[in-house]
Formats: C-alpha cells, sequence, structure tokens
C-alpha cells in the first residue's frame, strides 16, 4: 500500500488552554510537532503518498509545516474537516484521494516506536481490513478487540464499561477500497459520530477483518492528555539523549528510505537554522556519506 491519511483534527478540549495556541497535533513531543511522530511511522512503511485532515482553523499551519512533501519525497495533499464527526469520516473526506485503493490511517495524536511490526503489515496489505491490537492496563478508554487463539477476532466495543480484553486497539487501521462505501452506510452514534469502530464491524460481519497484536518490542502511546503529552516527551528524550538518534525525524527517514537522495538531504539542512535539529541532521548526513544506510525496515532508531 502506498496511500495514508493522518487524521489531525478535533477539538482538542483537553489541552485547553495549550489547544488555544496551536491545534493538538502541532503541540511539541519533546523536540518536534506531534505530528512528525505518525508521519515517520508512514513513511517508515513505505507509504508515500498521504492526505492530512484536520480544521479549516488548523489545516494552513499544518501546510505551513509540511508544504507539498516534495522536500522528504512524500506527496502531501489537505483536506478540511469541518466538524469532528467522527474518525471514520476522515475516508469520506478523502474519497477522492484513496480512489479505490488500499489506505492506513494514523491519528495524528498516536505514537508508535520500535519494532518493525506495522511497517510489515503495510508492505503486506493487499485486501479486507486490519486492525492491531495492544495490551493496556486501562482498555475501558479505547477501543477493545477480543480474539481466539488463532487470533480471530471475536468481538470489536468502543470504550466498554467492562473490556471483554486488555487489547486496545490503536489508531492506525488497513483498510481496502470498501471502505469509503462501508462508511457511507453508517449512522452516527450517540455521540454523533461516526466511529471507527462501526467501520471495523462491518469487516467482521463481511468476515474480512484481521487482527495483529503488537508485541512488547512496540511502544505505543497516546498523547491525548497533558500528562500523557509530559509522558511521551519524556519517552522521546529518554530515548534520544540515551541513544544520540532521533524519533520520529522526517528528514532523516526520508534520506534512510531512499525517498531523498543525500545532495538534497544537505540541501535541506543547509536551510535550517543553527539549531540541535539541524546540527544532527548533518551529522548524519555525514554518516550517510560514509556508511551504508540502514535497511528500509521500520526496525531503525528514526
Ligand atoms: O487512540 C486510539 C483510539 O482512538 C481507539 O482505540 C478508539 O477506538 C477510537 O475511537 C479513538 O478513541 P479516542 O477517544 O482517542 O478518539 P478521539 O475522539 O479522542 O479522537 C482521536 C483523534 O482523532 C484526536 O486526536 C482527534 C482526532 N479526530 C477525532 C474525531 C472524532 C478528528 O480529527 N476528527 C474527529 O472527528
Amino acid at each position: 500500500m502506498d496511500k495514508g491519511i493522518i487524521l489531525a483534527g478535533g477539538s482538542g478540549t483537553r489541552l485547553y488552554p495549550l489547544s488555544r495556541v496551536a491545534s493538538k497535533q502541532l503541540q511539541a513531543i519533546y523536540d518536534k510537532p506531534m505530528v512528525y511522530y505518525p508521519l515517520s511511522t508512514l513513511m517508515l512503511a513505505g507509504i508515500r503518498r498521504l492526505c492530512v485532515i484536520s480544521t479549516p482553523h488548523d489545516l494552513p499551519r499544518f501546510e505551513d509545516l509540511m508544504g507539498d512533501g516534495r522536500q522528504w519525497g512524500i506527496e502531501l495533499t489537505y483536506r478540511a474537516q469541518p466538524e469532528p464527526r467522527g474518525i471514520a469520516q476522515a475516508f469520506l473526506i478523502a474519497e477522492d484521494f484513496i480512489a479505490g485503493d488500499p489506505v492506513c490511517l494514523i491519528l495524528g495524536d498516536n505514537l508508535f516506536y520500535g519494532r518493525s511490526e506495522i511497517s510489515n503489515y503495510c508492505r503486506g496489505f493487499s485486501s479486507g481490513g486490519l486492525i492491531f491490537a495492544y495490551r493496556v492496563r486501562d482498555p475501558e478508554r479505547y477501543g477493545v478487540v477480543e480474539f481466539d487463539r488463532d487470533g480471530r477476532v471475536l468481538s470489536i466495543e468502543e470504550k466498554p464499561r467492562q473490556p471483554r480484553s486488555s487489547y486496545a486497539i490503536p489508531g492506525i487501521y488497513l483498510f481496502d477500497g470498501q471502505v469509503t462505501e462501508i462508511c457511507r452506510g453508517l449512522r452516527p452514534s450517540a455521540r454523533g459520530e461516526l466511529e471507527i469502530t462501526d467501520v471495523q464491524k462491518v469487516y467482521l460481519s463481511h468476515n474480512q477483518l484481521r487482527v495483529a497484536p503488537l508485541g512488547r518490542g512496540t511502544a505505543w502511546l497516546d498523547t491525548g492528555t497533558t500528562s500523557a503529552l509530559q509522558e511521551a516527551s519524556n519517552f522521546v528524550a529518554i530515548l534520544e539523549k540515551r541513544q544520540g538518534s532521533k524519533v520520529g525525524c522526517p528528514e532523516e527517514v526520508a534520506a534512510r528510505m531512499g525517498f531523498i537522495g543525500l545532495d538534497q538531504f544537505d540541501a535541506l539542512v543547509a536551510a535550517m537554522p543553527d539549531c540541535e535539529y539541524s546540527a544532527y541532521l548533518k551529522d548524519i548526513g555525514q554518516e550517510m556519506r560514509h556508511v551504508r544506510p540502514a535497511p528500509p525496515t521500520g526496525a531503525g532508531p528514526v
């Protein structure tokens, strides 16, 4: 699959008053805007055609930050979601972008770090629907998936009071081209939203939903509250300080994945102000000229 959607709208009320200054997905996670992390996750999965969805108010700031993506060897287009009418509405808003192809949707406030599991599933995906399952202590805060030993999905529930399993469904979803038609048939839930779990239930009823449990080697953090934001920042800071490698850095991912050549990479870095971020990238550029780039497995620290 080579198409992805980053959903970065919503009201961000839980981050008030920060959300009055900038949209939630533009807030800092340690040393970069939040949206860089899901963007890097998709780039590492080899996805190069991306649609960013946000509110009409915030969309210009995303465009200003990321442009048309050419600098990173990808294609970025933008669509507005006038009201937050549910995650599944993203597939209707991006219908012309999807154009019947498989697509990966990632929530702009979900941060993944770790092994190449997600990348591998994206690469191998062709039909039906695929969700991930991640063991958490508080599944009732999320969509919850119950599955049997053979990995067959038994039930899907959105924020159940009494979860049937400890497995939350992280905010990254793979669907084939049927998804827009399915979303057109959905009715808004009691909270007035087109629910992403309802899309999954339709695939499940067609016997076309697979679940992939993510192992302990993958970290999934959500960043929806101020303390979760702080914890995600600490997580990234600890990794970056210890390893000397950045997490969620689109310039580095673009170069390591071979989306841009080293000359383009150098020009990109040269245009940045003198700062810790550009100094890091300069070092990476030099390293890449001398060492063969790491294979694009998505397993690396980028
Ligand atoms: O984080 C994973 C969870 O995300 C899943 O386990 C749940 O099944 C799924 O419903 C969702 O739950 P949340 O309660 O986290 O959804 P929330 O309404 O907070 O929306 C998640 C992100 O998507 C948030 O950053 C804002 C954005 N969003 C949300 C809606 C409803 C939009 O951009 N537009 C929308 O209409």
